[in-house]
């Protein structure tokens, strides 16, 4: 079947790999969408690691239920891509985002379990999720960055009242903001350098405000106007200049919720949050609760996620969707890949 693989820095390549196979305990999915994730393209920016197909955030049709006798051929699904141990003391507290071992055999994030930008897929059984009949397909694929920015959400802590501040407006960005929002939060604003994502935010409601993070006047107007700082910072970028400017726009004793991943080592001035006792909370992923919540949430239209859907596109035009969404320069926030066309 066809895939989609890394090949080299920036360059993708479509090529053949064999088919899963039943056996009697992994979910064979038939895959129906496939979302692009900002993870995605670090690796693919990095072109490491070499030959591994992406795609971890998914939505599909049961092929082979495995050993889920609760699941059957057809039945419309999605999972949890990581790969908790089920047995140390984060996993027996509901922790499972991080489990030491939650990440060695992810789906669509390790080169031995290919992920969704192909046409099937075997998942870890006790991860999948049957989702109901009114949620589109569509929706499913969006589930996972929903559920990472309700858990970045809920690790700030946001009360009633609250200004919250959100860096970056991809759509882990979008989806703290609109977390932020239904949390409480009275005045949620958004930085961004690629004007277009920054204004689309206001535009579809995400965020109330939006600023433009390369103007040097955007942090005294900022700090201005929420008389000091604000209560909860969520960073969804993960260079160095987001991180210094969620440290500086919040206020003393806030939270700044570090949602962006930087592969490499980036310099910050640890002194900010030493003067200002701030609490930097890392965030990664979400637990089984939050995934779940989710669905129901988009399944009860109590959050619109179609509208941060953008395009869908074949295996074929993955690589011109990843230069797309990388240009800085259009508003595209979520392209979905489906597989089954080339
Ligand atoms: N912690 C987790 O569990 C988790 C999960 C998914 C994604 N992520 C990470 O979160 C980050 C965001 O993901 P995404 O899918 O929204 O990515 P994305 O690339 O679509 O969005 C990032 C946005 O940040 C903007 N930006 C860049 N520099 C900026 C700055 N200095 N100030 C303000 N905005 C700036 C870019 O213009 C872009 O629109 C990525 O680093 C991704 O790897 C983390
Ligand atoms: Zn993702
Ligand atoms: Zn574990």
């Amino acid at each position: 079947m066809k895939s989609v693989a890394i090949k080299a820095k920036k360059e993708f390549e479509v090529k053949d790999i064999s088919e899963p196979v039943a056996d009697g305990k992994k979910v064979i999915i038939n895959v129906k969408y496939a979302g692009i994730c900002g993870s995605d393209i670090h690796y693919w920016e990095n072109g490491d690691p070499k030959g591994l197909v992406m795609g971890h955030e998914f939505s599909g049709i049961v092929e082979d239920p495995g050993d889920r006798t609760d699941l059957k051929k057809g039945d419309r699904v999605t999972a949890l891509p990581i790969s908790p141990c089920g047995k140390c003391e984060a996993c027996q507290r509901g922790n499972i985002q991080y489990c030491p071992e939650t990440w060695n055999q992810a789906v669509g994030l390790s080169v031995d379990n290919p992920g969704a930008y192909t046409s099937k897929i075997a998942v870890r059984s006790d991860m999948v999720i049957k989702v109901p009949a009114n949620i589109k397909d569509e929706e499913v694929a969006m589930v996972e960055p929903m559920a990472v920015g309700l858990h970045a959400a809920h690790l700030g802590c946001i009360a009633v009242g609250d200004d919250v501040l959100v860096i970056g407006a991809g759509i882990i960005g979008l989806a703290s903001a609109t977390f932020a929002k239904k949390e409480g939060a009275s005045f949620v604003a958004v930085t961004e350098c690629n004007e277009l994502r920054g204004k689309k935010s206001v535009n579809l409601g995400a965020a109330d405000a939006y600023y433009d993070a390369t103007d040097e006047k955007t942090v005294p107007t900022l700090l201005e106007k929420t008389h000091g700082g604000f209560d909860v910072v969520i960073e969804c970028v993960g260079n160095s200049a987001a991180v210094n400017s969620a440290l500086t726009l919040v206020k003393p004793g806030g939270i700044v919720v570090l949602v962006g991943v930087s592969t490499d080592a980036i310099p910050v001035y640890t002194a900010l949050p030493v003067l200002k006792e701030l609490v930097v909370q890392g965030a990664i992923a979400y637990n089984y609760n939050e995934f779940k919540s989710c669905i129901d949430l988009i399944a009860n239209k109590q959050i619109n996620v179609m509208q941060y859907l953008d395009d869908v596109v074949p295996l074929s035009k993955v690589q011109a969707s990843f230069e797309r969404l990388t240009s800085g320069k259009d508003a595209a926030i979520k392209i979905l890949v489906d597989p089954n066309k080339e």
